[in-house]
């Protein structure tokens, strides 16, 4: 069984995402897309409402799992009975940062290779930060998000925006 793991904070997945996970769905016969927990980001979004978001946007897609994990990841992805390592690639900006990463992952376990999908041109300038805050400035999110979570999305940041009022 061919299995890969697409590891991210995902805080929170948005249609970038969502299009490498489709695109990866159809190449393995496995994907595990598994949020990374205790990384150096505060998220906006719990562990638990990151992996309901995912569940809900992969709804449809059946050869995917959500899962969560800490520590390095290729012991991680061992564990797993995993290979390969699924990553999108935006823009050059993103190739230093994940080469380095790869060559690393790679010098830790010459068994894993990192595959790296170039991101859907749609998508090439969404990043989940930039997502986050069109959506603390009330912004439109239908084309950033999968539709599914985009109330989901819009709920979290009113409630947010409710707390900070509340605090000043
Ligand atoms: O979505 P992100 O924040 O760019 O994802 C980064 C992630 C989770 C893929 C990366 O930080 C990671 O793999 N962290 C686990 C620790 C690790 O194994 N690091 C690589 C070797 S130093």
């Amino acid at each position: 069984m061919r299995i890969a793991v697409y590891p991210g904070s995902f805080d929170p997945i948005t249609n970038g995402h969502l299009d490498i996970i489709n695109r990866s769905s159809k190449i393995f016969d496995k994907v595990i897309v598994s949020i990374l927990q205790n990384g150096n980001k505060i998220p906006i979004f719990t562990m638990e409402e990151r992996i309901r978001l995912i569940k809900k946007a992969v709804n449809n897609i059946t050869n995917v799992e959500v899962d969560y994990f800490s520590g390095l990841l290729v012991n991680y992805i061992k564990q797993k009975k995993a290979k390969v390592i699924i990553k999108g690639l935006r823009a050059i900006s993103d190739f230093e940062y994940e080469f380095q990463m790869a060559l690393m992952n790679h010098k830790l376990d010459s068994d894993i290779e990192t595959l790296f999908m170039m991101t859907n041109a749609n998508y090439s300038y969404l990043s989940s930060t930039m997502v986050k805050e069109v959506a603390r400035l009330n912004g439109p999110l239908s084309d950033l998000l999968p539709k599914e979570i985009i109330d989901d999305v819009k709920d979290k940041f009113s409630e947010l925006r409710r707390k900070n009022n509340g605090d000043s």
